[in-house]
């Protein structure tokens, strides 16, 4: 059993290991954070034991659901669209504290609970489902508060990579016949922008970017909503491009994969549906994401401005804190014993192992190792060359 509280080192390790998990979970793109790409480079992630911070763990983060009691959504969000489905995919490893209020931002910014699907990507086969795990096992995923939340739970066969997970969405879609879709991190918060008028909330922008895409000429293969915190896919372009590259697990496939696109003149664009912010922490309340007793429809009252203000204060911690500070929030640091535990410490530098063999292969296929391949002059037959 680790001493978790008497071994700083052990404690240093787990802020890592989940800092890591923060990136691998989708963040390390060419559009991510340059601070997040550039610490990652340079493969400084250290942590300074006597930085980790002892916040308390906190088993319940949304007692309005455990008590049955799921708040009202702001019925200004509620936009409905028959002729637009958004199916959206957020894929799970591990904390489910910040899946869970990631999951319950976007009900609350109007996505319909019923088009999104949980991929629980954790690899603890059926354990979740039954319930067998404790919340502090750092791959605890309460299948229940999922249900009663109304979204669809997809369990992968076994624990993917990157770039497995990104094919394993692919595939969903195809078997659903759907011509996209979208996949969000689950380290992310989304919040319209209420202070704005006229007034139109995070979803409703979400479909007027799909109403555009209807009749567009554009050859388009993604689009992203802040870098990839929030990305829309075109189901027949990956068809096209023949998946990601899954020899390159981690990081460098998304470059693999993005500059691909490219190379094939396919477009990769963005758009701004709202506030997407990128946090490593979690709310200690989820029901500040729904509008008070009495609110019911206002806009911009003073709890969205102290939600705003609070989870910007969240990212910014996160951005500044380029050692890996303040990442294990949740101190999900028990679980040993249950099934399918795994050592956090060795799974952390598993992933290290692979990330570093990916990014040779990277450099192996395209004799080039950063990111610009295309603009570096590489063209789709000259991989492997
Ligand atoms: C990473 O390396 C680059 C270039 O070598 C340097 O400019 C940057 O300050 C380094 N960042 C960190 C966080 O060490
Ligand atoms: C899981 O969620 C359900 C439904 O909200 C709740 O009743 C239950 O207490 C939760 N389980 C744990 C271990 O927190
Ligand atoms: C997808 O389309 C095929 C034929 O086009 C059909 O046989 C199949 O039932 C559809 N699947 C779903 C999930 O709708
Ligand atoms: C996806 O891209 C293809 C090829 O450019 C295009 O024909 C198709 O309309 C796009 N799909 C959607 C849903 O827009
Ligand atoms: C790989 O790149 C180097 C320089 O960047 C070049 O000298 C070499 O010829 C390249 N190898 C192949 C097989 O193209």
């Amino acid at each position: 059993m680790i001493q978790f509280t008497l071994n700083r080192r052990v404690a240093a390790y787990l802020g890592a290991a989940f800092f890591f998990f923060l990136i691998i979970s989708g963040a390390v793109t060419h559009h991510v954070r340059p601070d997040i790409y550039q610490n990652w480079k340079n493969g400084s992630l250290v942590l300074n034991p006597a930085d980790n911070p002892t916040q308390p763990f906190q088993e319940e983060i949304f007692p309005l659901a455990k008590a049955g009691k799921i708040p009202k959504i702001n019925p200004q969000n509620i936009v409905t669209d028959k002729n637009h489905k958004t199916p959206l995919f957020i894929g799970f490893t591990r904390n489910w504290y910040l899946l869970e209020q990631a999951v319950v931002s976007y009900i609350a910014a109007g996505w319909p609970a019923d088009q999104i699907t949980v991929i629980d990507n954790s690899g603890v086969m059926d354990s979740n489902l039954h319930g067998l795990l404790s919340p502090r096992n750092p791959w605890y995923l309460n299948h229940t508060r999922l249900d009663q939340l109304g979204v669809k739970i997809k369990r992968t066969p076994t624990l993917l990579t990157f770039a497995q997970l990104q094919n394993y969405f692919i595939n969903s879609a195809i078997e659903q016949n759907w011509s996209y879709f979208f996949w969000s991190h689950m380290d992310v918060v989304v919040l319209s922008k209420e202070y704005e008028s006229p007034y139109k909330g995070f979803y409703a922008r979400i479909l007027d970017c799909l109403r555009e895409l209807v009749d567009t000429k554009e050859k388009w293969a993604l689009k992203f909503f802040a870098y990839d915190w929030l990305t829309l896919v075109n189901v027949s372009a990956m068809k096209d491009m023949g998946g990601w590259d899954t020899q390159i697990p981690y990081y460098m496939t998304d470059c693999d994969m993005y500059e691909r696109l490219k190379m094939k003149d396919f477009t990769l664009g963005d758009f701004n549906a709202g506030h997407i912010y990128d946090i490593g922490s979690h709310l200690s309340d989820l029901a500040i994401l729904f509008p008070a007793e009495g609110e019911n429809n206002a806009l911009d009252t003073q709890r969205f401005k102290d939600l705003r203000s609070e989870l910007e204060g969240m990212m910014k911690e996160k951005q500044e804190n380029k050692q890996g500070r303040n990442y294990w929030q949740a101190r999900q640091d028990g679980g040993e014993g249950e099934p399918f535990w795994r050592n956090p410490v060795g799974f952390e530098k598993s992933i290290r192992f692979w990330i570093e063999r990916g990014r040779e292969l990277f450099r192996m296929k395209w004799n080039y190792s950063e990111c610009d391949l295309k603009k570096a002059g590489r063209r789709l037959s000259q991989d492997w060359a």
